[in-house]
């Protein structure tokens, strides 16, 4: 696994990889790797020649106050958790060549960054966007893989290569659970196992609803209650949203006819946590 940390370096190897006619899959990733990220990786290995992992915690993507210094990262366990997966390259930009003094460009897919998580975290996604075209054009990847726990950054990644004709696919991977349910995630670290436990009722709660509306329950409106309340009775979660949207466009939908996603974000203790399920 060669480290490259530096952009001309990183363009160069892909340069040559892309000469050689090889392909390249890129995962990218903030770090303190879970076996979700791991996931990605795995996929990436099956697909293409060359796969390029990049860590970066991106603080365009983090509003003030938010965790952006808390992060939690831990760039040794990544590398042996890496190195097993024999990639090719792990790439670790500096924020300081990423964003040179005098920074000035951002991308922007407009509506759908504003909804769903985006109304807590307005600026969130056009910070997502631009990082990811920005490691795309360094990268070069015929193929980038994404993870449906982030159902949202997903639908926008690819609404931003499509309108910008980036010639890159997107492959979106089914979310990884610990085996209680709860979606694992880097911030999961911040839960004690008091808060993990209290956690779990929110892919339960996704999972009653998904089943009472495939055993016939129409009334959306009861369903949105129905996970509500069950995360409600948790006293140390606060829900932040709680949403059933088309998975295309993210606008609220009226019925529970399929396609259909339920999705939901709440804070526990000092971690946002979302979930979501695809219908
Ligand atoms: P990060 O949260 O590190 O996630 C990197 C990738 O791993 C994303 O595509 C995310 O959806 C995926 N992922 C995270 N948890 C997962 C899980 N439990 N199962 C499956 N996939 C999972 O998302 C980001 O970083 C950043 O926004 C980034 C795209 C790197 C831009 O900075």
């Amino acid at each position: 696994m060669k480290i490259i940390k530096t952009i001309k370096a990183m363009s160069a190897y892909s340069s040559k990889i892309r000469a050689a006619g090889k392909t390249i899959g890129f995962v990218p990733t903030m770090g303190c790797l879970h076996d979700g990220h791991l996931s990605l990786v795995e996929a990436a290995k099956n697909k293409t020649d060359v796969v390029v992992v990049s860590i970066f915690v991106n603080p365009t993507q983090f509003a003030a106050g938010e965790d952006l210094a808390a992060y939690p990262r831990n760039l040794r366990k990544d590398k042996k958790a890496l190195k097993n997966f024999d990639i090719d390259v792990l790439f670790l930009p500096t924020a300081e060549e990423m964003y040179l003094k005098g920074y000035r460009t951002f991308v922007q897919v407009e509506d759908l960054g504003q909804k769903l998580c985006g109304r807590s975290r307005p600026r969130h996604f056009r910070g997502v966007t631009t990082i990811v075209a920005k490691l795309f054009n360094i990268v070069a990847p015929d193929f980038a893989f994404f993870g449906q726990k982030d159902f949202q950054q997903q639908v926008i990644i690819k609404k931003m290569v499509s309108d910008l004709n980036m010639s890159v696919e997107i492959i979106s991977l089914p979310t990884v659970r610990e085996y209680d349910g709860l979606a694992m995630s880097s911030r999961n670290k911040y839960l004690n196992k008091k808060q993990q436990q209290a956690a779990t009722v929110l892919y339960q709660s996704l999972l009653q609803a998904k089943e009472a509306i495939l055993s016939g329950e129409k009334d959306l409106h009861k369903v949105l209650v129905k996970i509500r309340s069950a995360i409600g009775q948790q006293p140390s979660l606060r829900i932040d949203y709680v949403a059933a949207v088309d998975p295309e466009t993210l606008v609220e939908v009226k019925t529970t006819r399929p396609p259909l996603l339920l999705a939901l974000a709440a804070y526990v203790g000092r971690a946002r946590l979302i979930d979501n399920i695809l219908l």
